[in-house]
């Protein structure tokens, strides 16, 4: 956070930031979600919805589960929340409400032991390395699994390693998880955003008593429209209608509406063509990264972030993006906002630019590295 104000005062005098810290696309709202927006608001969509979400909204997502995986999940099952995050909030008041450990890997997106920690609950931060494609296994989980533990909660893809879980390594996640009567909670959140179509996949193809959490902000644009929505097992409906109806009354409205048009064909072809763009970014950025000294061993298959490893004789991560922008007008994220293991080895990189974007900040790494050993 203070590394994102630095960057935007040096906007605002006038430097030309090159914003890799960034955690939204740069393609902007698809024009039918757009387009459906618009009409929301001329045609008066501004009260409360329903607390569990607009019906039209949540039969799309069920048909989207048919259409793409093949998974029936009945709408009732659907919870349309005020972004993931409203969600995670949601779930882990329902979860955790007597307290117990979470576990979660690190490096993870950072505000899920937050929410733990908000409901008196304990986040146990399991670490994860590029030997395993930064993933958790059985075998890591096992070793960490005591009596105080709740849950696990895993990204896939995940932030900020785009690591994807295959269902086959879920599916072993999972049956440790119930044989020790805990529960698993999957953040979907970049789904779509993946670069081999044996990554295309949904938790819920492996259990419906997996707690599922995704949003409209990363695929579909709409990180400001704070839309996400939750995919929960039948048991857990009527405590969490009651949870959502208190904490949130509803989702925003003119929201719901717009994310009508997200499942459409159109949307659909837009979203897909961006994915395209976004793997070529990421092949870039992993080649470039690696010519200049730094480690990517398990190059993301997911999300648009590069989690890779300073090289040898550098400086520390936090160090390093600090001064990489005040001397290079480069931005990105210390590994050190994801958790304690190794991170002050590591940078997030986002490729959140376009590719000629992209290759100027890295002309401007390659110089800040080279002459970083004089600063
Ligand atoms: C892994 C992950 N989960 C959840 C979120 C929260 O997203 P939102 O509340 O916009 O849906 C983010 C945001 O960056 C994220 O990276």
């Amino acid at each position: 956070m203070r590394l994102l104000s630095r960057a935007r005062a040096l906007e605002d005098s006038g430097k030309k930031v090159i914003r890799m810290e960034i955690g939204e696309s740069d393609f902007g709202l698809p024009p039918p979600i757009e387009k459906s927006a618009i009409e929301a608001i001329r045609n008066g969509h501004s009260g409360y919805t329903e607390a569990q979400g607009l019906l039209p909204l949540r039969e799309n997502i069920c048909r989207f589960y048919h259409d793409s995986f093949g998974v029936s999940v009945d709408p009732e099952r659907i919870f349309i929340t005020t972004g993931s995050s409203g969600g995670l909030l949601l779930l882990t008041a329902l979860l955790l409400n007597n307290g117990g450990d979470l576990l979660l890997p690190d490096p993870g997106y950072p505000c899920n032991a937050n929410f733990a920690l908000a409901l008196n609950a304990n986040p146990v931060l399991v670490p994860v390395d590029a030997r395993t494609g930064f993933k958790l296994t059985p075998d890591l989980l096992q070793e960490c699994w005591s009596s105080n533990s709740r849950g696990l909660l895993i990204g896939s893809p995940a932030n900020p390693t785009g690591a994807v879980y295959s269902n086959q390594a879920l599916k072993e996640l999972f049956l440790f998880i119930e044989a020790n009567s805990g529960f698993l909670l999957v953040d979907e959140v970049y789904q779509g955003i993946t670069f081999d179509p044996l990554d295309w996949s949904t938790a819920l193809n492996v259990s419906s008593e997996i707690f599922i959490i995704n949003s409209f902000s990363k695929l579909f644009g709409m990180t400001g429209w704070r839309l996400g929505w939750l995919v929960v097992p039948e048991i857990a409906c009527s405590d969490l209608l009651k949870l959502s109806q208190n904490f949130f009354i509803c989702a925003p409205s003119i929201a719901q509406h717009a994310a009508l048009a997200a499942f459409n064909d159109e949307t659909q072809a837009i979203v897909k063509g961006q994915a395209d763009t976004l793997s070529k970014r990421k092949d870039f950025l992993v080649q470039a990264l690696r010519d200049i000294g730094f480690r990517v061993d398990a190059p993301p298959s997911g999300a648009y972030y590069v989690y890779a490893k300073l090289p040898e004789n550098s400086i520390r991560s936090e160090e390093f993006c600090c001064k990489l922008l005040e001397k290079e007008f480069v931005s990105t994220t210390p590994g050190t906002d994801f958790g304690e293991n190794s991170s002050q080895d590591f940078v997030r990189f986002s490729f959140t630019q376009n590719l000629s974007v992209l290759k100027i900040a890295l002309e401007r790494i390659a110089r800040f590295l080279g002459n970083s050993t004089e600063i």
